[in-house]
């Protein structure tokens, strides 16, 4: 059994494609018994009926995949892990960073993974999950408990039919995510419009630069691997273009009045500069504007 802690978009997409029968999702604090059922829109465009139960007192999990918002991670890990024990991989989908450093501080024992996802679901209506991107996923250790069982974690994974490959450097792949999300989702966000369209709009002209400055000495202080303002600023661009017509999630949580994961990405790159010491001005303005869209 595969319990999912967070039933939104990522977690269906995960219990859609995981084989029938050998999912659940974890209750929350006051969550209906009944199971929870939904159209999921396969990437074909095959559309089929899902019923996934919740997981029920005294059943033991193999593996648990975690795909709440960064923001509620930790207080839904607080509520569900006392009753799973100890040795069962906890696999954390969450974007940016931040939060995924706090679970491991928070429960060093147990294995901790994360999982870095280019898979894309939306849920364009209540009850509807759609497959809306294919892409594939990278899983890595984030403690030495966590190590030894990547390659069994990616392989339980794969079972979706997903592309899955384990990782050795998650935390260099969740840095190379959270780069380009620092570059897209706050302009989406204030500037409401789709990806492509910050590349033309004054207010990211004129930024962006100064933003890749402020992250080519972020990375080089948080022991990454160098990259310069001017690549940072292609690799931006680049993802801004191939998805020019897509909402960006952070775009999407305004839109839909949810809370933002800022505090995760452009939130999460200032605070990094105030302990190493390092000017964050563009970074600090991005997530107080983002905070005051909320
Ligand atoms: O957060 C998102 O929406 C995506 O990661 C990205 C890269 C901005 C594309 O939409």
């Amino acid at each position: 059994m595969i319990a999912i802690l967070g039933a939104g978009s990522m977690g269906r997409l995960w219990a859609a494609m995981l084989p029938a029968g050998q999912v659940a999702f974890v209750p929350r604090p006051g969550q209906m018994p009944d199971p929870v059922c939904y159209r999921f829109q396969a990437i074909e465009g095959k559309s089929l009926s899902v019923t996934i139960p919740w997981l029920q007192p005294g059943q033991s999990p193999e593996l648990l995949l975690v795909t709440t918002k960064a923001g509620d991670t930790l207080e839904a890990l607080k509520d569900a892990l006392p009753s799973i024990a100890s040795s069962t991989p906890i696999v954390l989908f969450q974007n940016g960073l931040g939060s995924q450093q706090q679970v491991s501080e928070t429960w060093p024992q147990r294995p901790v993974l994360a999982a870095s996802t280019t898979e894309g679901a939306n849920r364009p209506a209540p009850g509807l999950t759609v497959h809306a991107g294919c892409g594939a996923t990278w899983v890595g250790a984030l403690n030495p408990t966590g190590q030894p069982l990547v390659n069994r974690v990616a392989q339980q994974l794969a079972k979706s039919g997903l592309e899955v490959h384990p990782e050795q450097d998650i935390l260099g792949r969740l840095w190379q995510k959270l780069v380009i999300n620092a570059g897209i989702n706050a302009f989406t966000a204030i500037l409401d419009c789709p990806n492509g369209a910050i590349l033309k709009q004054p207010y990211y002209q004129q930024w962006i630069n100064p933003l890749c400055e402020e992250i080519s000495r972020l990375l080089a202080a948080a022991g990454q691997p160098q990259q310069t303002p001017e690549a940072l600023r292609e690799s931006i661009e680049a993802v801004a273009r191939k998805t020019a017509a897509n909402t960006s999630s952070m775009r999407a949580d305004v839109l839909t009045g949810r809370p933002t994961e800022i505090d995760f990405i452009n939130g999460y790159l200032a605070r990094l500069g105030q302990q190493h010491g390092i000017a964050t001005p563009v970074n600090q303005m991005l997530t107080e504007q983002v905070q005051q869209l909320n």
